[in-house]
């Protein structure tokens, strides 16, 4: 295993802590914000679960997904039967290549910048990682799985429906699986991010193609470890099999705190809103302090740089008591690059745009 990432950041999170207004946390991207009451109620009306809970998940959990799918994203035709929990996508995404008998010999594609946990899942596996953005660059090989995250972690860009569509037809011509990692789907700001089951996407037909759903962050719901996978029926019966013997079972009382969220738009909503706020307020901020914002049209991240090692912009930021992400967790291509989380409460926000406007002064 590589090393831990977020492990080589103490010295610079001290530096930050040691800040007189306090450190300003934009480096994990963790969500600040209350439950909403509407879920909190749910969870504690089913505190009292003696018996285990199923893997597959309630019907009522299943069929809240498939429906909120369908009303949130217009991802149409997800029988609920091809839905399945998962204990947080991370727990999903570090297993799945493994729960689908992935190992050496096997390639997984994961984007050139990307979510750490893709390429844990394939050492885990044992298989090899390759690191694409563009169909041409695989060449003549056949991997087991690719993975595409629109809107992306690290870059805030999305996928447009053609680049989609493209992805889609060559995989299903190779049969090879599409694993699409929706986390951040509903956060479109300067871009409509599309799911991989939408019907302009993928004609309605799911063979082939997952896609992952968490509710850390549109519900606020990382504690919780919420999150589901969707899409091909026979690859989800497979998953389902495999999860049912290794006992990946979600709690109970958090499968109806589930069905609660899916339920409600209102609460999604007021979530999305905060964070256009809070974009609404960093993204100008660091404009004026000399970053240069690249991509970041959707998602929880702004993708900025200073055109300099990015571990140098981290140590920078620091030192005015704001902690980032640096690029190079994401891939050799972020190495000018930081990632900074729209996950910090409105007077932390606040306090960080103040320092970026003293510091541009
Ligand atoms: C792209 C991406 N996928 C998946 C996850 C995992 O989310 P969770 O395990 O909370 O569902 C994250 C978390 O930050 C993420 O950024």
């Amino acid at each position: 295993m590589p090393v831990f990432p977020w492990d080589t950041l103490a010295e610079v999170t001290a530096a930050a802590r040691a800040h007189e207004g306090g450190i300003v946390d934009l480096s994990v991207g963790t969500p600040v914000d209350d439950v909403a009451p509407v879920i909190r109620d749910a969870l504690a009306a089913a505190s009292s679960a003696p018996g285990y809970p199923t893997t597959h998940g309630t019907p009522a959990l299943r069929e809240a997904a498939a429906s909120a799918l369908a009303r949130r994203y217009g991802i149409t035709g997800v029988d609920p039967s091809a839905v399945l929990p998962a204990i947080g996508t991370k727990e999903l995404i570090a297993w799945l290549p493994t729960l689908l008998g992935l190992g050496a010999g096997d390639t997984v594609v994961v984007p050139e910048l990307a979510y750490p946990t893709y390429e844990v899942g394939a050492l885990l596996a044992d298989s090899a990682v390759v690191r694409a953005d563009s169909l041409t660059q695989l060449g003549p090989s056949v991997p087991a799985l690719v993975y595409l995250n629109s809107p992306s972690n690290p870059t805030g860009k999305v996928l447009g429906v053609e680049h989609l569509r493209k992805v889609v037809g060559w995989a299903r011509d190779r049969g090879v699986l599409v694993a699409s990692d929706e986390c951040y789907l509903g956060l479109g700001w300067d871009a409509t991010p599309l799911s991989i089951l939408h019907p302009d996407v993928c004609d309605g037909d799911h063979t082939g193609l997952l896609a992952l759903h968490s509710l850390s962050k549109t519900s606020s719901l990382a504690g919780y470890r919420a999150g589901f996978v969707a899409g091909d029926p026979d690859v989800v019966a497979e998953l389902l099999a495999i999860r049912k013997h290794a006992g990946m079972m979600m709690p109970t009382p958090i499968q109806a705190a589930m069905v609660a969220a899916l339920g409600d738009d209102a609460h999604e909503a007021a979530q999305r809103a905060r964070y256009q706020r809070r974009r609404d307020l960093l993204l100008p901020a660091l404009l004026a302090a000399g970053f240069t914002v690249d991509d970041s049209e959707a998602g929880l991240y702004l993708w900025a740089t200073r055109g300099e090692p990015c571990r140098d912009t981290v140590a920078w930021l620091a030192q005015r008591g704001i902690l980032v992400a640096p690029g190079e967790f994401y891939g050799p291509r972020g190495a000018s690059h930081v990632r900074v989380a729209l996950t910090a409460t409105d007077e932390k926000v606040t306090a960080a745009v103040q320092r970026l406007a003293d510091s541009a002064r």
